[in-house]
């Protein structure tokens, strides 16, 4: 970001009273908003979670809340459920157990494959013994290419007769739902037990997000979105949260600049100009 974008944005937090920037694109689990589909989201992963399916999939497009959702589900788990969230699965199978076992805090000693899985087991067990419930969270999951996919049905494989000892979370863009349908991975697919597609906002939700985020900011309350200024932000992103962000965040600057605290149509689309989100993306 220009130094000169970045001394404004300190002051257009001063300007409207705001604890934090409303509008960050970090997918922040505080900040939280429960839409209709993310909401529908999260009760089908914590049912998943809850009734030990073992494999879910989330998918949906790029900015739409994939990775907030599963920060939010992590946080949200109580203390008998023992989580890893895997962030960036760019690696071999190998080093994707590693990854699970340090997220998980488990402790080895030794380094073959075979010991890896072996204490991930020994560590389910002993959960699975204290009434405990394991989850891994693996996001970026189009990115896996069939190895670590087919390394991670292994691992779905660790169950009693009843339940299974750890539940795995498959995140990822449209490509995982297509990677997911090709025949190498059939004995994977078919151990999926729910797959939700997040959607992006709904028209009259786009409201509720924008005042959601600006109250979570601490934001003065005089600082108001019109409601042609809501519209403009639905037409340019079409609900999807990131690029709401982005428009509102820069609406706000322009405001500031303008020393007003009600936004209007006519910033968010100098906004839309300035961050090249226009009409014709869509
Ligand atoms: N339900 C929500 N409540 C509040 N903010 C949200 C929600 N969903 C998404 N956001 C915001 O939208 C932005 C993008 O979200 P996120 O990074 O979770 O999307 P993603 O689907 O993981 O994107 P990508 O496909 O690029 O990984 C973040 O700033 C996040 O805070
Ligand atoms: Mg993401």
């Amino acid at each position: 970001m220009p130094k000169q974008l970045c001394i404004f944005k300190v002051m257009y937090k001063d300007f409207y009273s705001l604890k934090e920037s409303p509008f960050n694109i970090t997918a922040d689990p505080d900040f939280f908003f429960a839409s209709s589909r993310h909401e529908e989201a999260f009760n089908h992963l914590v049912y998943g979670i809850r009734s030990r399916r073992g494999i879910i999939v989330v998918t949906g497009e790029i900015g739409t809340g994939k990775t907030t959702l599963c920060r939010t589900i992590l946080s949200r788990l109580d203390q008998t459920v023992k989580t890893a969230l895997i962030l960036n699965p760019v690696f071999s199978d190998m080093q994707l157990l590693q990854m699970i076992i340090n997220d998980l805090g488990i402790s080895y000693v030794k380094k073959t494959k075979l010991d890896l899985v072996g204490a991930i087991t020994l560590f389910l067990i002993e959960e699975s013994a204290k009434g405990n419930n394991v989850v891994v969270v693996i996001d970026e999951c189009q990115n896996l290419n069939i190895r670590q996919l087919e390394q991670i049905r292994l691992l779905s494989n660790l169950e009693t007769e009843k339940e299974k000892l750890l539940q795995i979370i498959l995140v990822g863009q449209p490509e995982l739902g297509e990677k997911l349908k090709s025949p190498s991975l059939r004995q994977l697919t078919q151990r999926v037990s729910v797959h939700y597609h997040i959607l992006p906002l709904l028209k009259n939700e786009i409201e509720g997000y924008i005042n959601h985020r600006l109250k979570i900011a601490g934001a003065d309350p005089r600082l108001k979105f019109t409601l042609q200024a809501v519209e403009a932000v639905y037409a340019i992103s079409q609900g999807t949260p990131r690029v709401i962000n982005i428009l509102c965040d820069r609406a706000l600057l322009a405001g500031f600049a303008k020393e007003t605290f009600t936004i209007d149509h006519s910033l968010v689309h100098e906004s839309a100009r300035e961050t090249q989100y226009t009409y014709e993306h869509h």
